[in-house]
């Protein structure tokens, strides 16, 4: 089923509540928190204390996007806060196999994240054990990038894997999603869409959400 993700980083933190509520009231299921380091990203962002906040707001799924070069320690304590979901990047994991079975151990759904650079392939041997993979199409650290094109046919190989070899991951993309690319991406596969820019900075986040939801859905019904 077809999810718009929206972003909580392009959200106004001093009204995060009641951005919150816009992104419900337009049909959203699920919440994008992104957890930024310093460190694997020249950027810092949240902690644990803001999705506790989120989790005694909110019934969406906490969908938490771990740019940091350590998630083994702390993926957990993003789960004990309230996360559903953890995704970790291919790019700072040594024991990849090992950490995605930990967050699913800790009861949350387990992602694997690949930056621009990283290919497909590389995921060959842990795609049968995450509950998603997302794709960056924007080099992580930033809000409001452009989409990279190249992002499309990785979202092609990876449904591509999941027709021939019958594995149930979901595929989410995250980086420069707008009205513009979003009916393409459908088309190639894509399953959870993270949007920022183009939900929070819109006149109308709750449209915004209702209107991305409606031409992705609009893109995969049409019959080539
Ligand atoms: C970038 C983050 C994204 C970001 C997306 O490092 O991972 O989730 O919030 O923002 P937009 O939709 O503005 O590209
Ligand atoms: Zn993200």
């Amino acid at each position: 089923m077809l999810q718009i993700v929206p972003s909580i980083f392009a959200a106004d933190f001093v009204r995060l509540g009641e951005d919150v509520r816009r992104v419900e009231e337009g049909g959203a299921r699920m919440l994008h928190i992104d957890i930024m380091d310093g460190h694997f990203v020249p950027n810092f962002t949240m902690g644990t204390p803001i999705t506790e906040a989120l989790r005694r707001f909110t019934n969406l799924k906490l969908d938490h996007h771990l740019m940091i070069d350590d998630p083994d320690t702390y993926a957990p304590l993003f789960i004990k806060a309230g996360a559903d979901c953890v995704s970790v990047h291919y790019e700072v994991c040594r024991n990849l196999d090992r950490t995605l079975h930990m967050i699913q151990d800790h009861g949350a759904k387990a992602g694997v994240v690949i930056n621009p650079h990283t290919p497909v392939m590389l995921l060959e041997n842990v795609i049968g054990i995450a509950d998603y993979v997302l794709v960056m199409s924007v080099n992580p650290g930033y809000g409001g990038q452009k989409f990279i094109p190249n992002s499309l046919s990785k979202v092609r190989e990876l449904r591509r894997w999941r027709e021939q070899r019958g594995f149930r991951f979901a595929i989410e993309i995250d980086g420069g999603v707008d009205s513009g690319n979003i009916a393409g991406l459908a088309q190639a596969g894509v399953d959870w869409f993270v949007a920022g820019t183009s939900v929070f900075q819109a006149p109308n986040p709750a449209e915004a959400v209702r209107e991305l939801h409606r031409t992705a859905e609009e893109a995969i019904s049409v019959k080539v």
